[in-house]
């Protein structure tokens, strides 16, 4: 039995029970899961793939899982893609990206290698590899690697080399990778190729002039509006005012594209995500036209979950992109609004201490709640909750933030719990969009200028909904419960094929 027969026959044997996961957010069947891979319409069904390890519950030697979906909401499994079977990927296939092509579903990822040197330590290789499917299978192609670590221009890191995205203009594919340059500074460097096989180096699209961390990992570049935006995952960020945390997060780069010299002239940089729990971001466009963007709703550096769980990471909502008065926006796809069921209506409510209205309750919800102003200086809302536990958003006026708190959210680890996020813009009213899924929150602020996601695993019988305010406050609120089953119950996330 090869890799990849042996990967997806663990995977048969070993799927974790659908009940009590997530019901609407992609998780791994069984095993770990981070980035997103390869996020692409191919033949009319758009298709995700995922780093992933079935064998544990921990990062190891990775492959890609692979799922497939008609509408970014209902998810069906699919066999193990890849595996890391290959002299040029035996130490992993990390993270790529997919297209379309005439030769069939096209994937280019990362084949990592480990060297043994002649003094015996070991040297890392990064370098972008190939492989065509029919939507299902993949095979990959013999002329791998198709861009090897000595086609980087001298000074570059051949050990931090990874994440290609590609797209094609007209007969051109382009492709940017994620690169260290001689200072150890995070860059993009761009490549061009008429048949994916053969590439050539083009340039260093962007930078990051020693601001944005470190090694820029998982970049996407695609025209939006009027603007280019350049989508990176900086390792290492150091702290920077109300915008950037620290550690690993993604920010996107918003610009002009000098296509003569291969450059984005960057005009702003703006964190994609204010939460704990966002990573590796990649976009697709739809046939109609559509920037659709998901992320990896976990954060390296806290694994929160409890240790008894056997699978772990999750894929954000996709979120569709658009740029309105140079700002960015994401809001969750439309076709969520599908499986909306069970509506709850107050409009007007007045909120005065500590009160819980009878029909808002629940984990796997989309709640949208409008505040208006007043002379309360906070609004809290708290999810999750019961005698012991709850996890909040508390709005506090005078500064114009949102803290979120899950120090009580049932956690077992000494992990963040507390963050807080500047709202940029003020508005006569503060439009809150709630989505929720058992074991994670994705916030939109005022229709989705900023977003706040996080995770938490609390116990699924907690599951009050508290509103508090130190003063009146008037606020109108619009439930649903988010149901895949026809019958409105909370339905399987994946289905068998
Ligand atoms: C980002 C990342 C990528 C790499 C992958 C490995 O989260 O570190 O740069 O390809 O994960 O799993």
């Amino acid at each position: 039995m090869n890799d990849l027969e042996r990967a997806n026959k663990y995977q048969e044997e070993n799927r974790i029970d659908l009940c009590g996961k997530p019901v609407f957010h992609v998780t791994p069947p069984v095993g770990w899961m981070n980035d997103p891979n390869g996020f692409s319409v191919f033949q009319g069904t758009i298709h995700l793939f995922y780093q992933y390890h079935p064998y544990r519950d921990s990062w190891g030697p990775m492959h890609w899982g692979h799922c497939i979906s008609k509408d970014f909401v209902k998810w069906k499994e699919l066999p193990v893609a890849l595996a890391p079977d290959m002299d040029y990927d035996a130490a992993g296939c990390f993270s790529g990206s997919a297209i379309e092509t005439e030769k069939g579903h096209a994937l280019l990822y990362t084949g990592v290698m480990e060297k043994e040197r002649e003094d015996g330590t070991i040297e890392v290789v990064q370098q972008q590899c190939l492989a065509i499917g029919d939507g299902i299978y993949y095979k990959k192609v013999s002329g791998n690697p198709v861009i090897t670590a000595g086609q980087l221009p001298k000074g570059f890191s051949t050990q931090d080399f990874r994440d290609p995205k590609v797209w094609r203009e007209r007969d051109t594919y382009y492709l940017a990778v994620g690169n260290k340059n001689e200072k150890q500074n995070g860059q993009v460097v761009l490549f061009e190729s008429g048949d994916l096989e053969e590439w050539r180096y083009l340039s260093v699209l962007a930078d990051n002039q020693g601001k944005y961390g470190k090694m820029w990992e998982c970049p996407d570049f695609f025209p939006l509006g009027q603007k280019h935006i350049l989508v990176v995952s900086p390792q290492d960020m150091q702290a920077d005012g109300a915008e950037f945390h620290n550690g690993n997060q993604s920010a996107a780069l918003i610009g002009e594209y000098d296509r003569k010299q291969y450059r984005l002239l960057e005009e702003q940089v703006v964190s994609l995500d204010y939460g704990t729990d966002f990573y590796a971001p990649q976009t697709l466009e739809t046939e109609d036209g559509r920037r659709i963007m998901i992320a990896w709703m976990q954060s390296w550096d806290m694994n929160i979950k409890p240790a008894e769980q056997k699978w772990n990471g999750m894929m954000t909502i996709p979120r569709q992109l658009t740029l309105r008065n140079n700002q960015l926006y994401q809001q969750p796809v439309k076709e969520l609004e599908h499986y909306r069921t069970e509506p709850v209506i107050y409009t007007d409510k007045e909120i005065c201490g500590k009160c819980q209205l009878p029909e808002l309750r629940g984990r796997v919800l989309d709640l949208t709640m409008e505040l208006q102003e007043g002379d309360y200086q906070e609004f809290t809302v708290s999810f999750a909750v019961n005698e012991k536990y709850h996890t909040s958003f508390r709005y506090i006026c005078a500064t114009q933030t949102i803290e979120f708190d899950r120090t009580y959210s049932g956690m077992e680890r000494d992990a963040v719990c507390r963050r807080s996020m500047k709202i940029k813009k003020t508005e006569k009213t503060l439009k809150l969009r709630f989505l929720l899924d058992r074991f994670s929150v994705e916030l939109f602020v005022n229709d989705g200028i900023q977003t706040f996601t996080s995770t938490f695993y609390t116990p699924l019988g907690a599951e009050d909904i508290i509103l508090e305010c130190d003063k009146k406050a008037v606020i109108s609120i619009e439930k649903y419960t988010i149901s895949l089953d026809e019958n409105g119950k909370e339905g399987d996330q994946f289905e068998k094929i």
